[in-house]
């Protein structure tokens, strides 16, 4: 019966693979549903500290099945490559399968995505540069290609040389760039193919199967609410939903079996890339943070922005949600603070709102306003209890868990995976 949604509630790397880690202890099936591996997930845990790109985080439960759902793009060397470092970690990989449906990333794809970030100049995204916005347009433009045509050479090829084809015209015609082997990036792809196929299956059956013993499913989300393309800060988002609906259409689970979405939030916001963040810091309380909580990208080592906690933000991707409880990860980065501030409005053109604008023009425009907190200025790392947290801690908790308007369930205080504070259970 229980399926659980992990969702990303702000612009990524909020812990989603902490918490994962976490509640697969007690899951039967953990579920990869968008994304690719644009994606960075660290699980500190006791067989040690792993950065998972496309491997669901749930690898490390000694009895979860581990899908990659048809919603997630993958770039078949990255994935061999994971899979390798896992097995050289003792880690089971048995258990890993990957849909037929699943689309692949082409070599194709990371050259484009190079070359289209190029030319947008000053208004680049900021992209990964995984290729994953150039995967995601050929899956919607119908010239993908799917982890399953890999099982199959003849039909492979057809798709690859008529697809390359119009590929390499974009790639000399567009872009003066040299074409890419067509030859070559079959005989790799079939390389490929013979390492993933005993991976690569249908996986409704098994979700089916799932279903049908009332195993316990977790959907484990990749990027952050604020990045979607419909509800983010288009066009500086990536290019599949993040979000609790993006589970169903990425797992194909249908809507009424998803029981629990537990939105991931950090005490704080930070950003990687382009695009708006209102509530920025550019001063030495922004360095602070980033130094203090380490927050370089997972992924691409890039420095991540970073900023107070917006909860106009916040409030805003717990509705697109619908979350039924939050998480909060990362309060210990706050533990020597004399004082946080929350974003609780935005002064836009002279008056004061409590919506997140759809337009970029307007975001770029808005000024934060803010509540002040005090600090609490003593460890909060060996907590376990929420009522053992410093009263300061609980009332900046729970003015956030006010304003975003659904319960806290967990709060982490550290990276390892009992750092971890269980106010209501998440299921
Ligand atoms: P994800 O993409 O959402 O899985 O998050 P990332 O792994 O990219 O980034 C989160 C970072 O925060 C990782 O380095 C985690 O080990 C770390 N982390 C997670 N929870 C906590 C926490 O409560 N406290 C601290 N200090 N670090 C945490
Ligand atoms: P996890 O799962 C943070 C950002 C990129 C860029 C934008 C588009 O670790 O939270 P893309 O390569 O997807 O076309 O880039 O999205 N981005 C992420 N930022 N965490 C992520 O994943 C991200 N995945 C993509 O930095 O701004
Ligand atoms: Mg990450």
């Amino acid at each position: 019966m229980p399926v659980i949604a992990v969702i990303g509630a702000q612009w990524g790397d909020e812990g989603k693979g902490k918490i994962v880690d976490l509640l697969a202890e007690k899951a039967d099936v953990v579920v990869r549903f968008s994304g690719g591996d644009n994606a960075g997930h660290t699980v500190l845990n006791p067989l040690g500290e792993f950065k998972l790109h496309l491997v669901p985080s749930g690898i490390f439960s000694p009895r979860a099945v581990a899908l990659i759902g048809n919603g997630v793009v993958v770039n078949p060397k990255v994935l061999i490559e994971e899979m390798d470092k896992l097995a050289a970690s003792k880690v089971d990989i048995s258990r890993l399968l990957v849909s037929d449906r699943a689309h692949l990333i082409m070599p194709y794809h990371l050259l484009l995505d190079r070359l289209e970030e190029k030319a947008r100049g000053g208004k680049a995204i900021g992209t990964t540069g995984k290729g994953i916005g150039p995967a995601f347009a050929d899956k919607v433009a119908r010239c993908g290609i799917r982890a399953g045509d890999l099982l199959d050479r003849e039909y492979f090829w057809e798709r690859l040389s008529n697809v390359a084809e119009q590929k390499n015209n974009i790639i000399t015609r567009v872009f003066g760039e040299t074409p890419l082997s067509v030859d070559d990036i079959y005989s790799q792809y079939c390389r490929y193919a013979e390492r993933l196929a005993p991976h690569i299956r249908d996986i409704l059956p098994v979700l089916s199967a799932a279903m049908g013993r009332d195993d316990v499913i977790l959907l484990e989300g990749a990027q952050g609410t604020m990045l979607d393309p419909d509800f983010g800060t288009y066009p500086y988002t990536t290019s599949s939903s993040p979000t609790g609906g993006g589970g169903c259409l990425g797992s194909g689970l249908g809507a009424t079996c998803i029981k629990s979405i537990l939105g991931v939030y950090k005490a704080y916001c930070t950003r990687v890339g382009g695009g708006p963040l209102p509530t920025e810091l550019h001063d030495e309380t922004g360095k602070m943070i980033r130094e203090l909580a380490h927050e370089y990208g997972t992924t691409t080592g890039r420095a991540r922005r970073c900023g107070w906690f917006d909860a106009v933000a916040a409030r805003f991707s717990a509705r697109i949600n619908g979350f039924t409880g939050v998480a909060i990860t990362r309060l210990d980065v706050f533990d020597t603070f004399p004082e946080m501030k929350i974003c609780v409005g935005y002064r836009l053109d002279g008056q004061t709102i409590d919506y997140f604008p759809s337009s970029v023009a307007a975001l770029e425009k808005c000024q934060p306003v803010y509540e002040e907190f005090p600090g609490w200025q003593s460890p909060t790392v060996d907590i376990r209890q929420y009522d053992r947290l410093p009263a300061a801690a609980r009332r900046y908790l729970e003015r956030i868990e006010g304003l975003i308007g659904s319960p806290i369930r967990l709060v982490s205080v550290g990276k390892e995976r009992d750092q971890t504070i269980i106010k209501k259970p998440v299921y």
